[in-house]
């Protein structure tokens, strides 16, 4: 699976506290005085069995990284690993819920990530934006919280606003007042459904949140119509195939939709997610489906191409990567 060029590539889609690296994490505890054994293993391993309890990991480790500069280290140290797989480009999903749980200011959180982010551009030139969540399973007010608040402190690097967590909980329709503010403010929008939600969710959210992007979204395939209307209203895919395995969405990656979306006509990207709970990176995602689906260096070319173009980035941005 080496590649003798690497393909350019680009992320839409990263929790960054998902993607806290295990020794980060064991470090920062240690700084701070917090027991993080629960949820990190003697192999300096996540412990996680499913959605709930991986959920449940995430924001324990998340707990560990209380100050600008603890959240600078994080953002660096992605983006620089990022670049070092070819990455041009990332986006990555900031949760000012786990930030004011940490003890920490939404202006503070943003500050110490956009510091990091600028460092690692320094020297590798990789492009970064920060996407402000909302957690579903946070109910309504927490995520109108959210949007206030990256409203109310404006920063460059935050350009897009978005909904994660248990798609399970709660109904779209609920979230639509969020992303009406968010979209009035000129925010990309961008909202997980058909990840453990099938395609009723989906329609929900393109109904009631209005996005043109998805996170995950690959359980549109079990609906015909639902996989034409993604074609001509030109929805973009966040698809995560290594993430969808790995909580049992479906058993292997030669039974994951992403060829037959993409093979329909859907925009597809390729994301990490939470990579290192998940064992996977964004080469590690351009490689394994490359390998599975027969996917040439131009068929990855396209998917970084249609990140590229639906990137929440200004458009100067945008025709200097593409
Ligand atoms: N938050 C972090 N990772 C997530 C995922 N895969 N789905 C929903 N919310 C998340
Ligand atoms: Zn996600």
């Amino acid at each position: 699976m080496s590649d003798a060029i690497q393909v350019p590539k680009a992320e839409l889609h990263c929790h960054i506290e998902g993607a806290a690296p295990p020794t980060l994490v064991a470090r920062l505890a240690d700084k701070h005085g917090m027991d993080v054994s629960s949820v990190l293993d003697g192999n300096g391993k996540y412990v996680w069995s499913d959605f709930t309890t991986f959920l449940k990991a995430y924001d324990v480790a998340s707990a560990v990284f209380k100050t600008p500069a603890d959240y600078a280290l994080l953002s660096e140290t992605y983006f620089r690993m990022l670049a070092a797989e070819g990455a041009i480009y990332g986006e990555i999903f900031i949760s000012p819920d786990h930030a004011q749980a940490a003890g920490l200011s939404y202006a503070s959180y943003v500050e110490g990530l956009a510091a990091g982010i600028e460092r690692a551009k320094t020297d590798t030139a990789i492009e970064g934006r920060m996407i402000a969540i909302g957690v579903r399973h946070f109910g309504s007010a927490s995520v109108e919280r959210v949007v206030k608040e990256v409203i109310g402190n404006p920063h460059p690097l935050v350009t897009g606003f978005g909904l994660a967590g248990d798609e399970r909980s709660g109904h779209p329709a609920n979230f639509s007042k969020a992303f009406r503010m968010a979209a009035d403010a000129g925010l990309g929008t961008t909202a997980h459904a058909g990840e453990f939600g099938g395609p009723d969710s989906i329609v929900a959210a393109l109904e009631f949140l209005r996005v043109k992007r998805l996170g995950h979204g690959v359980r549109a395939i079990e609906d015909k119509d639902l996989v034409k209307r993604l074609v001509d209203e030109e929805i973009v895919l966040e698809v995560c195939p290594g993430s969808n395995t790995a909580l049992g969405v479906y058993t292997h990656l030669r039974f994951h939709p992403v060829n037959m979306l993409r093979n329909e006509g859907v925009k597809i990207t390729l994301n990490s997610d939470d990579p290192p709970f998940f064992g996977t990176t964004l080469g590690k995602e351009y490689a394994s489906v490359a390998e599975t689906f027969g996917w040439s260096f131009d068929d990855q070319m396209d998917v970084t191409r249609t990140a590229i173009e639906a990137a929440f980035c200004d458009d100067a941005t945008r025709t200097r990567l593409l």
